[in-house]
């Protein structure tokens, strides 16, 4: 087969006629090969083993492979937190938790047969870890939109967003609309994962749900599936080999708000990205209006990036919140969510504190951290664009937090908005069940999101931010 492939391989590059007679030639070749004549022998065409690994593709695709590398998705099995979570689950489950976790954070594994539960992920080799290049390129169904119904395609071919995509000797190829971003079924690929349905019924992870209610998943023109906020584009070659044409490019870095907790590759990177991501997501103002004798602040916040809400997915782990501190000369008037680096938010005494989060319950009512305790949720995120209508009420998704300042008016008010990954209590929780090594702990990072640091100093009755 090797011969059929270099010929027809090359057949991109050549003058038409060339092309032709190129294509003519490779019929011809595999006709014969396919009915035994020929003794052509591939040398070059991957392995059914090779497809499956990252690092067969790392040298026609070294920018792809870097991206993905210091991704979540390939440190989805990685991710201490997942391994301590997944490992208390099944005990606390006596094990009925089974491959529930593992299908979206190690795919290839549950496919592959080589994990149940993924308590043995250590033994497993690099190409059954995370979510895999070829996870994604062979996905040819998507059967659901949550707890990843995806079936891989068993014929070896590599979909892409390529309408064109030139032959290779590498590996068999096509254009799908699954992984188009400019295709919106394209977002049922990411949503599938993106969406998570407990064991007992609790959609605790809503990303793609939100999305599929929101302007974007309609037929407007902000229409936007979740790669065409999620994967940069550049110009560039998708493979770095000679004489291939300049595409459409899409950054695979696909970053969030978690972030690699041990040593990773480009993990200094990831924050970075991360940090940018998160600082254009919000829009904030601070008004200082007269109130009782004294003054009120208000703090308006809306979410202007996020084709879903926000935070989104891990919501009952995130922790989001306003800190807003009032000033007169030196003297604090005022002050909510301020709290020291380390110390979990939820323990502050702060009647005012707005906190933007899943509140998970178990059935008992008592708050739960973990999926198989979660019974039921009370949600408080701030909502996307869901119409387009300003006479419809949900036109407005905007969050008011109110902080009355009792008898004095301020002349300074400063605010941000934090965010921190998990809350450290759930960390704390999985450390004092002795599933996470404590060292964990101090390498979460807590963000500031750039446009919400704000400083107000005016008159009552003024506001500042956009
Ligand atoms: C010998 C080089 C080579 C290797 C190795 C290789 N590829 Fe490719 N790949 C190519 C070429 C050439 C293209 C076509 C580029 C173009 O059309 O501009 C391509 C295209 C693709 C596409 C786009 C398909 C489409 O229709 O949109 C995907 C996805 C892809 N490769 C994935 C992989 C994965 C995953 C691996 C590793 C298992 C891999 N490739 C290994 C050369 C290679
Ligand atoms: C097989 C399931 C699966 C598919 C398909 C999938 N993802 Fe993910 N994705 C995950 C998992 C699991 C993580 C989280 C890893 C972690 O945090 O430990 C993740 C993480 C992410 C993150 C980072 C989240 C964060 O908070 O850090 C983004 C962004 C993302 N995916 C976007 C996408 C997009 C866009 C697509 C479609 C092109 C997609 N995903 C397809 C499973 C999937
Ligand atoms: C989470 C799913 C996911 C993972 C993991 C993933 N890809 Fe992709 N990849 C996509 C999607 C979706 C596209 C198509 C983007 C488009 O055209 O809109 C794409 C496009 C590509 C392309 C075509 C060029 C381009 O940038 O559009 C290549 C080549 C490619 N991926 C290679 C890889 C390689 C190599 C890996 C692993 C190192 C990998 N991908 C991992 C989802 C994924
Ligand atoms: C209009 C642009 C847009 C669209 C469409 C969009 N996102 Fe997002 N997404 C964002 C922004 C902005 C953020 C917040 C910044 C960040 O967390 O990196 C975000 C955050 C996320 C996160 C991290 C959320 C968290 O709080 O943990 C995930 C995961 C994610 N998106 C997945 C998706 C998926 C899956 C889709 C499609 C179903 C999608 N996004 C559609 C813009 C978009
Ligand atoms: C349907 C797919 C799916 C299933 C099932 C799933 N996850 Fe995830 N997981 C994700 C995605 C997607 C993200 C990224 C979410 C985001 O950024 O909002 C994620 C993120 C995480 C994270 C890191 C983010 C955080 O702070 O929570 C942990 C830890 C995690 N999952 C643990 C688990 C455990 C344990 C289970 C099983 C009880 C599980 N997951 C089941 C898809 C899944």
């Amino acid at each position: 087969m090797a011969l059929c492939f270099v010929v027809e391989s090359r057949c991109g590059t050549d003058a038409k006629i060339m092309c032709m007679t190129r294509r003519i030639l490779w019929l011809v070749c595999s006709v014969l090969v396919t009915h035994g004549l020929a003794g052509c022998e591939q040398q070059t065409l991957l392995t059914a083993e090779q497809l499956l690994n990252p690092d067969a593709c790392q040298s026609c695709h070294p920018d792809h492979y870097q991206e993905w590398s210091g991704s979540m998705h390939a440190y989805a099995s990685e991710d201490p937190v997942f391994r301590a979570m997944n490992a208390r689950g099944q005990e606390e489950t006596d094990g009925e938790l089974g491959d529930f976790c593992v299908q979206c954070h190690a795919p290839m594994a549950v496919a592959q047969g080589v994990t149940e539960d993924g308590l043995n992920l250590d033994e497993l080799d690099a190409p059954m870890q995370g979510v895999t290049c070829a996870f994604c390129h062979l996905a040819n169904e998507v059967e659901g939109d949550h707890n990843a119904p995806i079936r891989l395609g068993t014929d070896g071919i590599l979909l892409g967003g390529l309408a064109d995509p030139v032959p290779t000797e590498a590996h068999k190829l096509a254009y799908s609309p699954l992984h188009d971003r400019n295709d919106l079924r394209s977002s049922t690929l990411c949503g599938s994962c993106h969406d998570i349905v407990t064991p007992r019924g609790v959609h605790l992870e809503r990303t793609f749900a939100e999305w599929k209610e929101s302007i974007f998943a309609q037929d407007t023109v902000f229409r936007l599936s979740c790669g065409n906020c999620h994967t940069r584009g550049r110009d560039g070659q998708a493979a770095d080999l000679e004489g291939l044409p300049i595409r459409r490019l899409h950054d695979h870095r696909m970053a969030g708000v978690d972030v690699a907790l041990t040593p990773f590759p480009d993990a200094d990177n990831q924050r970075l990205d991360v940090q940018r991501e998160l600082d254009s997501t919000l829009a904030s103002t601070i008004c200082v209006a007269p109130f009782a004798g004294g003054s009120e602040v208000v703090v308006r916040l809306d979410n202007v990036g996020a084709g879903h809400s926000w935070p989104s997915g891990a919501a009952h782990d995130r922790r989001g919140w306003i800190e807003v501190t009032a000033w007169r000369g030196d003297e604090v008037l005022f002050q909510s969510g301020h709290v020291e680096e380390g110390v979990p938010i939820t323990s502050i005494e702060d009647p005012y504190l707005f906190l933007l989060r899943d509140k998970g319950f178990d059935e008992n009512g008592e708050e739960a951290h973990m999926f198989w305790d979660i019974a039921s949720v009370e949600s408080n995120l701030l909502g996307t664009s869901v119409t387009l209508d300003p006479s419809d009420p949900a036109y407005y998704h905007y969050q008011e937090a109110r902080y009355p300042i009792l008898g004095a008016v301020p002349d300074r008010v400063t605010s941000r908005v934090r965010l921190r990954p998990m809350g450290l209590e759930v960390i704390d929780d999985l450390i004092e069940s002795g599933h996470l090594d404590p060292s964990i702990r101090a390498n979460f990072p807590t963000f500031d999101l750039e446009s919400t640091v704000l400083v107000w100093e005016g008159d009552v009755g003024d506001c500042v931010g956009p």
